[in-house]
């Protein structure tokens, strides 16, 4: 086999639906279908044709998407099965053998995977915890040669939760430019700003520009596996090509209930939803952390659906992960996921008592074992 294993994804695949508190999840509560949509709206399901659909998204569902980015239209669209579709046809696209891809760290690691997958180079820039996790940008310019092909970011950031400012993008954009190198950017989380806020994306900063997104974080519907990725008209119309090999289309319904959710009424609600619970779960959970005093250090997150926190115990965090699942049936992430030991990432967007009667569990684990 000539692809590494995604242990971010294949642990939490393993382990995530066999636990009593799962709190390596990422995203928000999901809605169910009679919560999101209306008597009306499930009757035009139940009428719809189950056919292919457009391949490359539906057209309104394609013009929802682009009305979210600026100089956008549907042809600057392709909607794939969720983000992570779109982050592999994007690198399959973007990239090939031999290209360096420069790479924020810590970050959702598919594309390091898919990178090495396809024979390319990828390299580390990395967050400074010691400066609220803002990206080092000297790191970067210190590291794009002619080589580099793509400089690839998550904002807002898995796991950290920082969301860059505008100056910092611009500088990136023009360290792209300075090696005519294409920024990627996993755009999933947002409108998961906790401030209100949605971020600007990267679209219409710089022309070798293209961002993924999808309704699997901010929008609370993992399940309807709907993503998208945006750029010039040109590549988009490559990377349909790449999408006829992997997955041809998402689902008809998925395309139906995606463009009903993105309908911009329906999208405030679900936004306000999502962030609501945010902003109350991030309180809850930094007072059960904050009774620990220096054990657990951690940066508020300004967006996204999680907390990366370090600890201070001499013990591995797969260990410490591995060790709280079957002796409490708790699940936590554990920072080797990302390379980095002696931290771990719990998600705060669940219902507030789940994750708090998680938490608990991890309160009796650590009286037990470390007396504390
Ligand atoms: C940053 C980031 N990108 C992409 C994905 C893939 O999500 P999906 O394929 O459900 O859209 C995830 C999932 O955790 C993620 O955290």
């Amino acid at each position: 086999m000539n692809i590494p294993i995604f242990d971010l994804e294949r642990i939490q695949s393993i382990f995530e639906n066999t636990v009593d508190y799962n709190l390596t999840e990422s995203g928000f509560h999901p809605y169910k279908l009679n919560e999101l949509l209306t008597k009306a709206q499930i009757e035009t399901l139940t009428n719809t044709v189950l056919g292919y659909g457009q391949t490359n998204g539906s057209i309104p569902l394609r013009k929802r998407i682009s009305d979210l980015y600026p100089f956008s239209d549907e042809e600057n669209v392709l909607v794939t099965n969720g983000s992570s579709e779109a982050n592999f046809v994007a690198c399959h696209t973007l990239l090939e053998q031999g290209d360096e891809v420069v790479m924020m760290v810590p970050n959702y690691m598919q594309i390091w995977g898919i990178a090495r997958e396809m024979g390319c180079i990828p390299k580390a820039f990395h967050m400074r915890e010691e400066n609220s996790w803002a990206p080092d940008l000297d790191e970067l310019k210190s590291m794009v040669t002619p080589n580099t092909r793509m400089i690839a970011l998550c904002n807002p950031n898995n796991p950290t939760g920082y969301t860059m400012t505008k100056e910092e993008m611009l500088e990136v954009v023009e360290i792209a430019k300075s090696v005519d190198a294409w920024v990627y950017c996993d755009e999933v989380y947002r409108g998961a700003e906790l401030n209100g806020e949605t971020l600007p994306s990267f679209i219409g900063m710089y022309d070798k520009v293209m961002v993924n997104g999808g309704l699997s974080k901010a929008y609370a519907l993992p399940g309807l596996r709907l993503g998208w990725l945006v750029g010039p008209k040109a590549i988009i119309a490559d990377t349909w090509a790449y999408h006829d090999y992997t997955s041809i289309t998402a689902g008809i319904m998925s395309h139906i209930i995606g463009e009903m959710a993105l309908h911009p009424e329906k999208r405030l609600e679900i936004l306000t939803r999502n962030r609501n619970m945010l902003n109350e779960n991030l309180k809850a959970v930094k007072s059960w952390l904050d009774q620990y005093g220096e054990l657990f250090e951690y940066v508020p997150p300004k967006g996204g659906g999680m907390l990366f926190i370090k600890y201070n115990l001499d013990i591995n965090s797969t260990e410490l992960a591995n060790w709280l699942r079957e002796e409490k049936s708790v699940f936590i992430l554990a920072g080797d996921c990302y390379g980095m030991d002696h931290y771990f990432r719990i998600g705060i967007g669940e219902r507030k008592e789940y994750i708090l009667a998680g938490l608990e569990r991890i309160k009796e684990a650590l009286k037990e074992r470390f007396g504390i």
